[in-house]
């Protein structure tokens, strides 16, 4: 027999995602900007714009507001992702969906956010901007590299008023591919209970299926994705959230009225046709084999303590004088992520993975040989 309709019969359905939401938001309609009026006309007089373009325009007519969410990017995204286009909303990178996740799940004060420490810094921010307790649980540091604890993290978030739970896989700093089947226990544990985020900045370096697959039976599940990375868009600001439909209605009557600017929307769909996926599909398969060589060439240097599995663009690693290395590699030119602030980290560097020449670089720096990238 089918599951009754709850909500034609005027109930609840408890594993509604929205049911997570603050209380105080589930009827909010946002800001109504201009641009969100489904209005047709001509002659456009209603956001109060320039009717002229900007002599630096050269044509790109940026004197007019943007969509919010242009139906091109979301069906590209959508089409990238797996998911429908109701299903996912773009926004100013992954980190103002970060925040937009707290803000709008999160009654300050009151509830708490869950992290797995050492990792991504932005959930805590977030978090912490919003007046919302972290609850952390650190991550193991085992023999084959760190390891979520799935059952501490099921406790910790049944057992405190834990309304998020960020994963991040593969994990920054970590490296570490979460399975899949893991993240799904736990989200069907805390289901009605709290939405759990998987965090996939960096899962175009693993290869590995996303967690977009449990979207479909799961619906406190939550994706987070960005074009920052593996699509070399950094500085275009877009990353994307995939999640139950009507959550992702509700996250974007709170998000800012034009969060997306109009080049970097249209850069970004450039960016995801056929030829410039193939093109990120070879930067991708470059930067693994890059991995491989960095990783090794580390693992055989004198000083270095432990490297680190990674399926990210980038590898951690221990020093057994990090402040000397990251010294050395400095007055190469060479920058890297000192990750000594970290808990359980206080020898640690964090490495991206660069071009061959920058590879090398690094690896000559570190032995001592102080060459300039
Ligand atoms: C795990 C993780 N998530 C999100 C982000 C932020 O990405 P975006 O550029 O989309 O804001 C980063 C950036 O380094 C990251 O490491």
């Amino acid at each position: 027999m089918n599951a009754p309709d709850l909500a034609s019969i005027g109930q609840r359905d408890p594993l509604d995602p929205l049911e997570l939401v603050r209380d105080d938001l589930c009827d909010f309609v946002g800001y109504r900007s201009a641009r969100s009026e489904n209005l047709s006309g001509h002659v456009w007089l209603n956001a109060n714009e320039s009717p002229w373009p900007n002599t630096a325009d050269g044509g790109a007519l940026l004197h007019r507001y943007p969509d919010p969410q242009p139906a091109a990017l979301r069906s590209a995204l959508a089409a990238l992702y797996g998911c429908r286009p109701a299903q996912v909303l773009a926004g100013r990178g992954s980190d103002e969906v970060i925040d937009l996740l707290v803000r709008a799940v999160c009654r300050p004060g009151a509830d708490a956010v869950l992290v797995t420490p050492p990792t991504f810094g932005m959930y805590a921010v977030s978090a912490r901007l919003h007046g919302t307790r972290v609850v952390e649980v650190p991550l193991i540091d085992a023999a084959d590299g760190w390891q979520v604890d799935f059952a501490a993290v099921g406790v910790a978030a049944g057992s405190q008023p834990v309304k998020l739970v960020f994963l991040c896989s593969p994990g920054n700093p970590s490296g570490t591919l979460l399975p899949l089947v893991d993240i799904a226990t736990l989200a069907r544990s805390l289901q009605g209970r709290a939405l759990v985020v998987v965090d996939e900045a960096y899962i175009e370096y693993a290869g590995s299926e996303s967690a977009v697959s449990l979207l479909a039976t799961l619906r406190n599940v939550v994706v987070l994705r960005t074009l920052s990375k593996a699509h070399a868009l950094a500085a275009a600001r877009i990353g994307a959230v995939i999640a139950d439909a009507g959550l992702i209605a509700l996250l974007q009557r709170c998000q800012a009225p034009y969060p997306l600017a109009t080049p970097c929307v249209d850069l970004a769909c450039g960016a995801l046709d056929a030829s410039a996926r193939r093109a990120t599909d070879s930067r991708v398969a470059e930067v693994l084999g890059e991995r491989a060589i960095l990783a090794r060439g580390l693992a055989s240097a004198a000083g270095v303590r432990r490297v680190y599995p990674s399926h990210g663009n980038f590898l951690l690693a221990r020093f057994d004088d990090a402040q000397e290395t990251f010294d050395r590699l400095i007055s190469a030119g060479v920058v890297v992520r000192d990750m000594r602030q970290a808990p359980g980290l206080d020898d640690a560097l964090r490495i991206t993975i660069g071009t061959p020449e920058q590879n090398v670089a690094v690896l000559q720096a570190i032995a001592g040989a102080g060459v300039a990238a």
